[in-house]
């Protein structure tokens, strides 16, 4: 697929809802934003006596009527799909306890923190079923919108499909002070956004052929917050969504249906220096962006968050009556320093990754993930180059665990506009080459290395993965 076709912008009407099967069956999809948004309950902390946030998850099963008239078997944190999120600030020291009541191993990854592999939850970490895993690590890195997801062993795939992921928010200095949206759930509202596709008695349909494993799996259900065709109300004002694309393989170009502009604030790890005025934004699997939406005009009427590429509504917003003071959009949001001063010339070294995938095959410098190997040998705190070379036609969302990064270029020119703060995942479209400039401030043994992997997870799991050891200069 050719990128000028994939980020094209389709007309998005308010018409184009979530249709799906047309077979005769007993389960219906809903045709009408009826449903209200849910929103991830924020988890709750215990505090220890050293002042110490003591979090707890429960992997569970559990059953959810995602389609009218069945239910669906699922995963959840906590819950019957999803998990709570997770909101903490820097500097805090956490604890959280991973207990996995599931009948198969799986492990929780804490996507795009910094902390020690040994607190990664990275696949040599599994959690055997019936037993618990406990963490815990400093909060030392910048406000954004995380996540979490299971990275078990060929399974990441499959255990995410069925529901398990949660947001984890962290705040610092800079997002504290900022005049911002901020009431969670009200004014700033977190959409995790998937697509599913379901058998005709409503159960998930996960891979099933080549072709799923090749593309990656996608439906033509989607899901916000683990509802289907959801409405949310807000007050007529500006608000702020923090969206997680945590589907397995679908990205989205999304836009609202009156296509109106919107404010980008921040990127996976980091706000954007300034605010960005855009009109569409593409989100691949594992990134996510928090975007302003000044609604304050639209009085009594509703839009949709929708997706430009499959061309349907995700989520309509009821915009009520209630007036609101003006909102003045913040000029700066802050500063990213982490790799100021440094060029390509000043990097240390640079450190070459391909993508590859031929026919039934995919891996990265022609190897395949192996538990018992490691790939690459990092130092701790030098700066570095990964170049990374896409040598397919398909895109893939490349992710570097235990660092955020900073985009330098693309096929050695400019970056994307709103790819200019700090990143874990970013897209590799077809035949480029990318450059980040990455460093990693925390250490992983050979015991609990670090991956690199593509985030379409059906790519992750079928080997395009590799481990790396962050150690001292010896
Ligand atoms: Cu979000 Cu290694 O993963
Ligand atoms: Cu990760
Ligand atoms: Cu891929």
């Amino acid at each position: 697929m050719k990128r000028r076709n994939f980020v094209k912008l389709g007309i998005l009407s308010s018409a184009s809802l979530s249709l799906y099967a047309k077979e005769k069956s007993s389960v219906h999809f809903y045709k009408a934003f009826t449903q209200a948004l849910l929103i991830p309950p924020l988890a709750k902390a215990s505090v220890l006596k050293d002042g110490t946030k003591e979090f707890n998850l429960n992997l569970q099963e559990g059953e959810v009527s995602f389609l009218q008239g069945a239910k669906t078997k699922t995963y959840g944190i906590n819950g019957n799909f999803l998990g709570p999120t997770i909101k903490v600030e820097r500097n805090d020291s956490i604890k959280i306890n991973v207990k996995n009541s599931l009948k198969e191993e799986s492990v929780i990854h804490w996507h795009g923190l910094h902390l020690e592999g040994h607190n990664d939850g990275g696949p040599n970490r599994s959690i055997k079923k019936n037993t618990s895993w406990s963490t815990t690590f400093k909060i030392q890195q910048r406000a954004a919108t995380y996540w979490y997801h299971p990275h078990t062993h060929k399974k990441t795939g499959e255990q995410t499909y069925k529901g398990l992921a949660g947001l984890f928010i962290i705040e610092d200095e800079d997002s504290k002070k900022a005049n911002l949206p901020k009431e969670y759930g009200v004014d700033d509202i977190p959409l995790i956004i998937q697509d599913r596709r379901f058998d005709k008695n409503a159960n998930f349909v996960y891979k099933y052929s080549m072709h799923d494993e090749m593309m990656g799996v996608k439906g033509k259900v989607f899901l916000v917050n683990g509802v289907n065709a959801p409405y949310v109300d807000v007050s007529a004002k500006t608000i702020r969504l923090r969206i997680l694309n945590g589907s397995n393989a679908r990205f989205y170009s999304l836009v609202f249906s009156n296509n109106q502009d919107f404010f980008q604030i921040a990127g996976d790890a980091s706000f954007l220096e300034k605010p960005l005025k855009i009109k569409k934004l593409l989100l691949a699997p594992g990134e996510r962006a928090e975007i302003l939406v000044d609604v304050s005009t639209l009085k009594n009427t509703s839009i949709y968050l929708g997706d430009s590429l499959s061309n349907k509504a995700l989520l309509k917003i009821n915009i009520k009556n209630e007036k609101k003071q003006n909102f003045i959009l913040p000029s700066r949001l802050t500063t990213i320093n982490e790799y100021s001063n440094i060029t390509k010339e000043k990097a240390l070294r640079i450190r070459h990754f391909s993508l590859d995938m031929r026919m039934m095959w995919m891996g990265i410098n022609a190897k395949q993930m192996d538990m018992s190997y490691i790939n690459e040998k990092v130092i701790l705190g030098e700066t570095e180059i990964w170049r990374i070379k896409n040598n397919n036609e398909m895109p893939h969302p490349f992710h570097i665990h235990g660092c955020s990064f900073k985009v330098l270029s693309r096929n050695n020119k400019g970056i994307f506009s709103n790819e200019t703060g700090l990143k874990d995942t970013v897209v590799v479209y077809g035949e480029e080459t990318l450059d980040l400039l990455v460093r990693f401030n925390y250490k992983a043994s050979k015991e609990f290395p670090f991956m690199y992997h593509c985030h379409i997870l059906e790519h992750e799991d079928a080997g395009m993965m590799g481990q790396f050891t962050v150690e001292e200069k010896k």
